[in-house]
């Protein structure tokens, strides 16, 4: 039996899909955005629907052609709210719809007043979204989907795919192999710390796959960062299928897709899945059906979902990492010495931000390091090192970004432990570029 009143928001190309999904949310109600051309068969395979709210707008046409709902849905039994999309009264009456219709309130509290009329009195759904709730759902609806079937993941230890791992260990424990890829350029001590949770702690099926020379023998001597990623991409891809081809085979692949990665696509959604949602984008041969249980959740959400299934909170409100990892901030041609010098500083930075209290507060910090040296002295003698470069920044959605005000205390300790400590190293330098004009990452 599942524990959580779902309100299905119905994706017609509104800008305002994730405002809605929010909004439903903050009256304690799950709400799940589906989009407008969804199947009758997935449409079924909801559990607990209680209502419907067809969010329509000015771009619910594509190709010239207006979308708009599935027929058959007007024979759902459902209470339906209509924002921006016009409702035929005579038909709503044929079906004897319970029909509430309206435009898209600018104003949250209205917005709220409106959707808290339509969910508790039209759909007399209940407040019941809970953590627990969700992932007590999540587990019964994995068992569903797969059964007594192996389920792969790639586990790369960021909080979406250890989020997506803990509740997959929790549903289907070994039917679940996870496959770890350390492509050398993880943070510090991160994979020892991934082998060390879901290998030991929790018990997983977890390979281990030491690959950082096979990377950096394949990067060695590439400068562009476009074929940095790219090598990186695909060269992990391989690593992957290699690994999981000696496993046997598998019919279902876990991801740990967010609702950001598919969101405000409108009806473009589709195109937006493939690009982002893959894990570094598999194969279109590699024939899986996808589990994908945190796909409804909003990045605070997962967290909140995390810490409920007993996953550290370091682990939890870890900051966001790129794919390509360290290796797009060892700028240039990747060596050793320096990728090195990138994650040590990397690490002392961490350590800091954290003593400062800085560590949850800023939203995303790093070091880059350059391929540039510059004389120094040290001991009285003449040095010829790297400069470190310090990036922190604030944002909501990555997009555009400023740069966190650190305090001078700060900057001269980070200096000093920094060009003391790291091999290689004679400068410190702060990056203090917005997005835009600088991109977060350097590369
Ligand atoms: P930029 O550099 O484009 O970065 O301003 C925006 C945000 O995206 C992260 N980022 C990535 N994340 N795979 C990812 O999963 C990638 O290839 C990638 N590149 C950049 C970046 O760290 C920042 O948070």
């Amino acid at each position: 039996m599942m524990k959580q009143d779902v309100i299905v928001i119905l994706d017609l190309g509104s800008e305002d899909n994730s405002r809605m999904a929010r909004a439903v949310r903050g009256l304690g109600v799950y709400s799940e955005i589906h989009p407008h051309d969804i199947s009758k068969s997935e449409w079924d395979a909801i559990a607990g629907l209680r209502g419907v709210i067809v969010n329509g707008g000015a771009n619910n046409t594509v190709g010239g052609f207006a979308i708009d709902i599935p027929p058959w849905l007007l024979d759902a039994g459902l209470p339906m709210l209509f924002i921006d999309h016009p409702v035929d009264v005579v038909t709503a009456a044929d079906h004897a719809l319970l029909i509430r219709e309206a435009a898209l309130p600018p104003d949250d509290e209205i917005l709220a007043s409106l959707l808290r009329l339509f969910v508790f009195t039209d759909c007399k759904a209940e407040a019941n979204w809970t953590m627990a709730n969700f992932v007590a759902d999540q587990v019964e609806a994995i068992r569903r989907q797969v059964g007594d079937k192996p389920v792969l993941l790639a586990l790369s230890g960021g909080v979406d795919s250890s989020v997506v791992a803990a509740l997959l260990i929790k549903a289907i424990g070994k039917q679940l192999h996870c496959v770890h890829v350390n492509h050398g350029l993880m943070r510090k001590d991160e994979s020892e710390e991934v082998v060390k949770v879901f290998g030991e702690e929790l018990g997983a099926n977890l390979v281990y796959v030491e690959a950082a020379a096979r990377f950096l023998d394949k990067l060695a001597g590439v400068a562009d960062p476009e074929e940095k990623r790219m090598i990186i991409g695909s060269e992990f891809i391989r690593v992957f299928e290699e690994e999981s081809a000696k496993l046997g085979h598998f019919d279902f692949l876990a991801q740990g897709t967010i609702y950001p990665d598919i969101a405000e696509s409108g009806t473009k959604t589709a195109e937006v899945v493939k690009s982002h949602h893959n894990v570094g984008g598999l194969p279109e041969d590699m024939q899986f059906a996808l589990v994908e249980p945190i796909k409804f959740l909003f990045k605070d959400e997962v967290r909140a979902c995390g810490i409920e299934l007993g996953l550290s909170a370091d682990m939890v409100y870890r900051q966001p990492f790129p794919g390509p990892g360290l290796g797009v901030r060892c700028i240039g041609a990747i060596t050793a010495d320096r990728l090195e010098a990138v994650r040590e500083s990397d690490a002392i930075l961490r350590e800091e931000f954290a003593a400062a209290g800085l560590d949850r507060s800023v939203w995303q910090y790093f070091t880059v390091v350059p391929d540039i040296k510059s004389t120094g002295v040290r001991d009285g003698k003449r040095s010829f090192d790297w400069p470190v470069i310090i990036r922190a920044v604030n944002t909501v959605d990555a997009m555009t970004a400023d740069v966190e005000e650190l305090p001078w205390s700060l900057i001269k300790r980070l200096t000093s432990r920094i060009t003391a400590e790291v091999k290689g190293v004679n400068r410190v330098l702060i990056d203090v570029t917005p997005k835009p004009t600088g991109t977060i990452e350097w590369e």
